[in-house]
């Protein structure tokens, strides 16, 4: 098949491509929405370290004091170790501090802030009062000394607890954002699912109306064609080569319609010119040699007067045989063509077949108008086949036939009750039957079941009247 515009596969490759871009679309709006999700859970657990490390600093600080205190308290050394352990242990923690805020210059400020002034805690005050403790062990435990500590302790502790409140507000803020991404991907992730089921249904919908539906009405057609239905006919316009397949049928349907009319028309034709020579045979019989025969019977009963007896009967058996040859060809000519139909009509003829036949006949006629002369002629001859058949073959005690009319067909139905089993063969009366019925569109039904009778059921369209045979097509 030639390539069409817009053909299917053209359809079904962009169809197929919306369909991959808008599920392309939706996971990956789904996938950076989980992407983003999981960078701001891994910041929310990086706040989560930030504050258990500001924590950890916090108590060493606090283990500075403490460890201070029971030395200035004591004096004895070994109430210093927490603040020698806390001391050693407070450059790593600060390190490690800075290290979780680097990305945040504002946290990393407050971290070198703290620093300094541990630093400064231990530099300037601790180390000093922990040396005057072990000089002067009164002094060091005066209480200008001990509010300075603590001044400064709280000074540290405030430092700590802003750096906690910004943390936890970034924290807080970084959840909040977590929530709103995962709700972004929840919602993306359900209109990518509507979206996607919803164009598979829009794709199957339109495949069905495209394609299916179509192929479908095409395959219900070649089957009516295929039963001898020829008036079938496809909308083609379906889409690209669906459409071909439509247009295609149709002119092919057109075509057969075209070679079917021509066809019954040369039969009719053929039908109609034998009818016609049989009418010219019958005349020829009936104005020549009919009257000629005629003339001579009674040229032969004149003579058979004026002779002596002996030869008036030899005369009388000559003028008997002729006038019975007489008789015998205008049988014959009868056959030909009945001269009775076309001056009675049907329902004459069918009452002389009637009358003429050997099987008894019931005869039911309901045929008010006269047919168009083709139709009547047709009617005729099945009525005058089904009767010679019924006597030379059927061994039938009764025939019975029906005829009658409807507003647009001519029924006929003959039976007998013989022993059945009728079949036309080529070239045989049914065969021309057949041929007769079909050329002016009608139909011959014949059953036949051995055993069981005979049956021929005709219908034929009634023409109108001077109609052409083969018109009724
Ligand atoms: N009414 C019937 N009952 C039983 N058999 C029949 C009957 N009509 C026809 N047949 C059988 O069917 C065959 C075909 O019939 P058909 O009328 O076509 O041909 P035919 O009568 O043999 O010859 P033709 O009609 O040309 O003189 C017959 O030979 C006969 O065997
Ligand atoms: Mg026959």
């Amino acid at each position: 098949m030639r390539d069409v515009r817009g053909g299917l596969t053209f359809r079904l490759v962009v169809a197929s491509a919306v369909l991959a871009v808008v599920v392309a679309v939706a996971f990956a709006v789904l996938l950076s929405s989980v992407g983003r999700l999981r960078d701001l859970q891994q910041e929310a657990g990086r706040s989560g370290e930030v504050l258990v490390g500001a924590n950890h600093l916090e108590k060493l600080v606090v283990d500075l004091e403490a460890g201070q205190r029971g030395f200035i308290i004591t004096a004895q050394e070994a109430f210093l170790d927490p603040w020698t352990t806390a001391r050693a242990a407070i450059p790593g923690q600060v390190r490690e501090l800075a290290a979780l805020v680097a990305d945040n210059p504002t946290q990393l400020a407050a971290v070198r802030q703290i620093d300094q002034t541990i630093t400064s805690y231990l530099d300037d005050y601790s180390i000093p009062l922990l040396n005057t403790t072990r000089t002067n062990p009164a002094a060091a435990r005066t209480i200008a000394v001990t509010q300075e500590g603590k001044a400064r302790i709280e000074t540290l502790r405030a430092d700590f607890d802003r750096f906690g409140a910004t943390e936890t507000t970034k924290a807080d803020q970084r959840q909040a954002q977590a929530a709103a991404a995962d709700h972004r991907a929840s919602v993306a992730a359900a209109f990518g699912l509507a979206g996607s089921l919803a164009l598979v249904v829009a794709f199957g919908a339109y495949l069905t109306c495209a394609i299916a539906r179509p192929v479908r009405r095409a395959a219900v057609m070649a089957g009516r064609i295929a039963g001898g239905d020829l008036d079938v006919q496809l909308p083609g316009h379906g889409p690209g080569e669906v459409g071909v397949l439509e247009r295609s049928f149709n002119t092919m349907a057109a075509s057969m319609r075209r070679n079917r009319a021509e066809l019954a028309a040369s039969r009719a034709r053929i039908v109609a010119a034998g009818d016609q020579a049989r009418r010219r045979i019958e005349r020829d019989l009936h104005d020549g040699i009919q009257q000629r025969l005629v003339s001579l019977v009674l040229d032969l009963r004149t003579v058979e007067a004026e002779l002596p007896e002996d030869n008036a009967v030899q005369a009388g058996q000559v003028a008997d045989g002729l006038a019975a040859a007489l008789d015998e060809l205008r049988e014959l000519s009868r056959g030909i063509h009945p001269a009775i139909l076309s001056e009675g009509g049907l329902g004459p003829a069918l009452k002389a077949l009637a009358r003429r036949s050997p099987v008894p006949v019931e005869l039911d006629l309901d045929v008010p108008q006269r047919p168009a002369e083709p139709v009547e002629v047709a009617a005729y001859y099945v009525v005058s086949e089904a009767l010679a058949n019924a006597a030379k073959h059927a061994e039938a005690t009764v025939v019975t036939i029906e005829a009658r009319s409807t507003v647009d067909r001519l029924c006929l139905r003959v039976h007998d009750d013989g022993v059945g089993g009728a079949s036309p063969t080529p070239g045989s009366g049914l065969a021309g039957l057949v041929d007769r019925v079909e050329a002016l569109g009608g139909t011959l039904k014949l059953t036949s079941p051995p055993g069981d009778g005979t049956e021929l059921t005709v219908e034929l369209p009634l023409l109108p009247a001077g109609a052409a045979p083969g018109d009724a097509r």
